[in-house]
């Protein structure tokens, strides 16, 4: 029988646990031993595998965050950690290895990809992976930071404030850009365009002659510092002006049904790909449906930043 190993790694996202599951109950169908290793890399070094049973990953899929655990290992950037992981891998007669994690993740399975064979399954919230149009995770953190804004525009209108929030998504704009077009900010910062304060200030200004009490400005973490832009904002408008920035609770929660649902796909087809005995593979999910490709995509370059919505955006909030 064919031993796999399994474990998630870099930062959690909602849907790890239904990839997971997949994964342990597709492989057990199909005479595997799957064995799960804890927190990332970290685990694998110091060797902290467990063979999964049906029964390991029962009541888990719509659970958040990884039963796995993660971390961001620094020794497994080391080719002194890559060796230890290896031999772990070699000890424990694992054939294959499925990571479910973000590039970084990828990287370090590709780095063991000479003695067993590799499959990445995307797991961020960031959604900014290429190759993939979304990644586990991305769909909840977006409907986590609706329901958020929602909370802070009651005490926005009531006060006459302007809110900037800032959102994750480390270099990536688009947890920015879909959460702003769903509630309708006023602005949205990206990393991705540069922006202009005074445009921002004009909006504001115009917003407030025409009667509206409140703005909410959506910032991506890797656009500025929401401090710094709310006091920019602040003294050049005058306008009330307070920050909130979301943070972690971005990473948490139950899965949303699009997410769970692509994890499962992806999680089983995880295991076909092992079972057709390729390797440095990912899942992607392309146009509605979960295929497998070249793992060396992951780090290819971003898809171009979807202009036409961010326009958009800026136009219904003229
Ligand atoms: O990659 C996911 C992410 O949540 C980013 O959006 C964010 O910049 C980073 O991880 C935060 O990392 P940590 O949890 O290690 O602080």
């Amino acid at each position: 029988i064919k031993r796999i190993g399994v474990l998630t790694s870099g930062g959690d996202a909602p849907g790890m646990n239904a990839a997971l599951r997949a994964v342990v109950r597709k492989g057990i169908f199909h005479g595997l031993r799957v064995y799960g290793i804890s927190r990332g890399y970290e685990g694998l070094i110091h060797g902290e595998l467990t063979e999964m049973s049906l029964g390991s990953v029962a009541d888990i899929v719509l659970r958040g965050g990884t039963i796995l655990k993660t971390a961001r290992s620094a020794e497994m950037m080391t080719p002194e950690g890559q060796q230890k992981a290896l031999e772990q891998l070699h000890k424990h007669e694992i054939d294959a290895l499925v990571v479910i994690g973000g590039d970084g993740s990828f990287r370090g399975a590709q780095t063991l990809a000479k003695g067993i064979q590799i499959v990445g399954i995307p797991g961020t919230i960031d959604n900014d992976i290429p190759g993939t149009d979304l990644t586990i995770g991305f769909d909840t953190a977006v409907n986590t930071v609706i329901d958020a804004v929602g909370k802070i525009r009651d005490t926005a209108t009531s006060h006459e404030r302007t809110f900037v929030v800032e959102v994750m998504g480390r270099h990536c704009g688009n947890i920015a850009l879909q959460a702003g077009i769903a509630c309708g900010a006023e602005s949205i910062l990206v990393p991705e365009i540069p922006f202009d304060f005074d445009e921002i200030c004009e909006k504001l200004k115009r917003g407030h002659q025409r009667g509206k009490n409140h703005s909410i400005i959506i910032v991506s973490e890797g656009a500025g510092s929401a401090y710094k832009i709310g006091e920019e904002l602040h003294s050049r408008s005058g306008f009330d002006t307070r920050i909130t920035i979301l943070g972690h609770l971005q990473r948490g929660g139950n899965p949303s049904a699009l997410d769970a649902v692509i994890a499962a796909a992806m999680g089983g087809k995880a295991v076909e790909i092992i079972m057709s005995k390729e390797t440095n593979k990912m899942t992607a999910y392309v146009n509605q449906n979960v295929v497998s490709i070249p793992l060396d995509v992951a780090y290819g370059e971003m898809p171009p930043f979807n202009r036409e919505l961010y326009d958009l955006a800026n136009q219904l909030s003229i």
